[in-house]
């Protein structure tokens, strides 16, 4: 299966530390560890194409035009809880990255995702905006959360999770067309209950110790 919107991490470190991650055994410790080192290294995929301008400098020997990243600062927004957890790597990476979060529950009745929180930085319209997510499952939650970044004003974004699901990928694909998303890992499906399979079963009470 492809999708013109996915981009896939398959680089070995990644796929290696995905395996140990997705292992039923691998301690919460270890499993928070592991997700930090892969967030950094996914971190480094999703901002390959950032733009750039050229600096002048000096070195100790001489004047140069040197490239840095042009522009704002990158918009990082954690999609909670779960998010947090790619987001501790991502900004270890960029550490000057402004942070933003969207909360959102699945109302039991309409099972439709009801924002609870929602603090962005200011200027997403002049951003790049990188949400992360570490499962991309049904796309519901990851699809009203990029709704509230559109609506907040961003117009550049880019979604970063750790496994995705077909369904979830299509489903942003269809939604949400100018969205690149960026994973580990592209699953085989979800099961009745909306989790990925094979997976890693539920990401924020792996990484919290929640269960
Ligand atoms: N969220 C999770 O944490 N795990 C899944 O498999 C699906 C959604």
């Amino acid at each position: 299966m492809t999708f013109d919107n996915l981009t896939i991490v398959d680089h070995p470190l990644v796929q290696h530390k995905l395996t140990l991650m997705r292992e039923k055994d691998t301690s919460t410790a270890g499993f928070r560890q592991l997700l930090r080192e892969i967030s950094m290294l996914l971190a480094y995929e999703v901002t390959r194409d950032l733009p750039m301008t050229m600096k002048n400098i000096e070195t100790p020997l001489m004047e140069m035009d040197s490239p840095v990243l042009k522009g704002k600062k990158l918009a990082l927004i954690s999609i909670l809880r779960a998010g947090n957890g790619l987001l501790d790597g991502v900004l270890e990476l960029i550490p000057s990255a402004r942070v933003g979060f969207v909360g959102l529950y699945r109302d039991h009745k309409t099972l439709q995702p009801v924002q609870y929180y929602f603090k962005v930085p200011e200027g997403l319209n002049n951003r790049r905006v990188i949400a992360v997510d570490p499962m991309l499952a049904t796309g519901n939650s990851s699809v009203a959360a990029i709704d509230l970044l559109k609506a907040a004003g961003a117009t550049d974004i880019r979604f970063l999770c750790l496994l995705a699901a077909p369904e979830g990928v299509k489903r942003m694909a269809e939604a949400h067309p100018d969205v690149p998303v960026v994973t580990a890992a592209l699953d085989e499906k979800l099961n009745e209950l909306g989790y990925i399979l094979p997976g890693l079963g539920d990401a924020g009470d792996r990484m919290f110790g929640t269960k």
